[in-house]
């Protein structure tokens, strides 16, 4: 004997609607669907990416403000630069781990190989970081990490490279100011690159490499080549984008490709070379002189009838 009563076909669709309504009122809104942010749309641009090393390097003090600015008028599709926190967790630009090479630390405050991160970003703000450029550009400040990318941001899209620091900070920095996969984020550290993810799965991650040693042995340059091996464990990383030196063919580029990843190659200031490396298909090439790549690139264009 069937005890359960079975709803009359009138009955079940209003049981249906009923359900339907129960359902879209407890149901949170579903995001309208966001554009692409600018960041986005360059890691999937359908032509070589023009990445100005350090900002336009060849022509400014590197990671300073004016070569930022050099390579916003000179049309680089990204700005790169790179940062260490300070002794009080301030992230700093600067690409060494030292003050010697492009400030006065060492005229100013004696001895050498200072590191940036045992000074306050109090007393780093107070070292001139373009005299020693040729031409000197004397009077230029160390960046903050937040002013560099602000400045950069305005015009244009900035990669990231940590240096040093934990990724919380750079996590907090970028949730704080809006700027979550507004910039790429890129590191040789692969295990910050783990953090960051873990924290903000949302941002775009480069992976440095190759790396100068694995399990406490330094690499043979034929280990540092780009290989499928390097390739998968940057995917199962998370990360989006290869970023690599030149040690690499056609067919590891096709590879990462497979993968869905894209590569970056760096830093690359022949034509020639750089010509080669576009051949091989690469979707981005790092450069301190952004006019070359520009120069190789109007050269490889179909000339017109
Ligand atoms: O963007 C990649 C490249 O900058 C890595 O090398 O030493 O110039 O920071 P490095
Ligand atoms: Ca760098």
């Amino acid at each position: 004997m069937n005890l359960v009563p079975t709803p009359s076909p009138r009955r079940l669709s209003r049981f249906a609607l009923a359900g339907f309504l129960a359902a879209a009122l407890l149901m949170p809104a579903l995001p309208a669907s966001e554009p692409p942010s600018p960041a986005e749309r360059l890691v999937h641009a359908p032509h070589p990416l023009v990445i100005a090393h350090r900002g336009y390097s060849a022509w400014a003090p590197e990671n300073t403000l004016p070569a930022f600015q050099y390579a916003l008028v000179a049309g680089a599709d990204l700005v790169e630069l790179d940062y260490h926190h300070s002794s009080d967790g301030v992230p700093i630009v600067l690409h060494d781990t030292t003050l010697d090479r492009t400030t006065d630390a060492i005229a100013r405050w004696g001895g050498k190989d200072l590191p940036v991160a045992r000074r306050t970003a109090a007393e780093l703000a107070t070292l001139d970081a373009g005299s020693w450029f040729t031409p000197p550009f004397p009077g230029l400040k160390l960046p903050t990490l937040e002013s560099a990318v602000a400045a950069i941001q305005t015009r244009g899209v900035t990669l990231i490279e940590r240096k040093a620091g934990d990724a919380a900070t750079l996590v907090r920095l970028l949730q704080d100011r809006g700027w979550v996969n507004q910039v790429v984020v890129q590191a040789f550290d692969w295990s910050f690159l783990a953090d960051f993810r873990q924290l903000e799965p949302r941002q775009i991650l480069g992976a440095l490499g190759p790396p100068g040693s694995r399990d406490g042995r330094r690499l043979t340059d034929a280990e540092k080549f780009l290989n499928a091996d390097w390739i998968d464990q940057i995917h199962a990383l998370g990360a989006r984008l290869v970023v690599w030196n030149r040690q690499i063919d056609a067919a590891a580029v096709r590879h990462a490709h497979d993968r869905g990843l894209k590569v970056w190659i760096y830093t690359i200031n022949e034509g020639p070379l750089a010509a080669e490396l576009l051949s091989m298909g690469v979707d981005g090439i790092i450069t301190d002189h952004p006019a070359i790549l520009w120069r190789t690139l109007a050269r490889q264009a179909p000339h017109p009838r």
